[in-house]
């Protein structure tokens, strides 16, 4: 198993996007505080999936053919000698349209944790200081059932995290919590 040091060394070497490596940070955020109550032993490595779950965002042609986003970040840690089922099914699991579909409580953090990630940050775009500190819970769950907000931060991916017996509530408690705690690093 990778170390998150290594882990992030291949993020960085296919990665550039400044938005796409803060939005891999949040991801990483908001796993660990998932992990924390669903898989205590293994919190920095729900980490890692939150990490990497985007890795060949800017190395596949996803924009015209979304099945192949998952399987082609699964390639490139193979190649990098990674050989670790359980991420490379939860990578693809986060995006539906590969094929994968989540089963396991941490495939369905993972497909659950990235559009919340982007929805918060949309939420703290609203108030004048864009700050997540400025974020209450019950603004995103308002937001949330407005649908034409954040349109493309899927609101069924989301609830998914029921399946692990956790709330959409807890979700969004974890997401500002753990996003909030590494704000500065975010920009939020
Ligand atoms: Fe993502």
């Amino acid at each position: 198993m990778m170390t998150r040091e290594e882990a992030h060394e291949i993020l960085m070497k296919y990665m550039e996007g400044e938005h796409y490596i803060t939005h891999s940070y949040a991801v990483e955020a908001i796993m660990k505080g998932l992990a924390k109550k669903l898989d205590p032993d293994n919190v920095e490595y729900w980490g890692i999936v939150g990490l990497l779950h985007d890795l060949d965002e800017e190395q596949c042609d996803w924009q015209n053919d979304l099945t192949v986003h998952g399987p082609t970040s699964v390639e490139i840690l193979k190649k990098e000698g990674i050989n670790d089922p359980v991420l490379f099914e939860a990578i693809k699991a986060h995006n539906p349209k590969s094929g994968k579909k989540a089963k396991t409580n941490l495939e369905y953090a993972v497909l659950a944790a990235d559009p919340m990630s982007g929805f918060v940050k949309a939420v703290a775009q609203i108030y004048p200081d864009k700050k997540i500190a400025s974020v209450k819970h019950k603004s995103v769950m308002k937001r949330f059932n407005e649908l034409r907000f954040a349109k493309g931060a899927n609101r069924d991916y989301m609830e998914a995290i029921e399946f692990t017996g956790l709330s959409l509530d807890d979700l969004i408690d974890v997401a500002l919590e753990e996003m909030g705690a590494i704000s500065e690093e975010l920009g939020l």
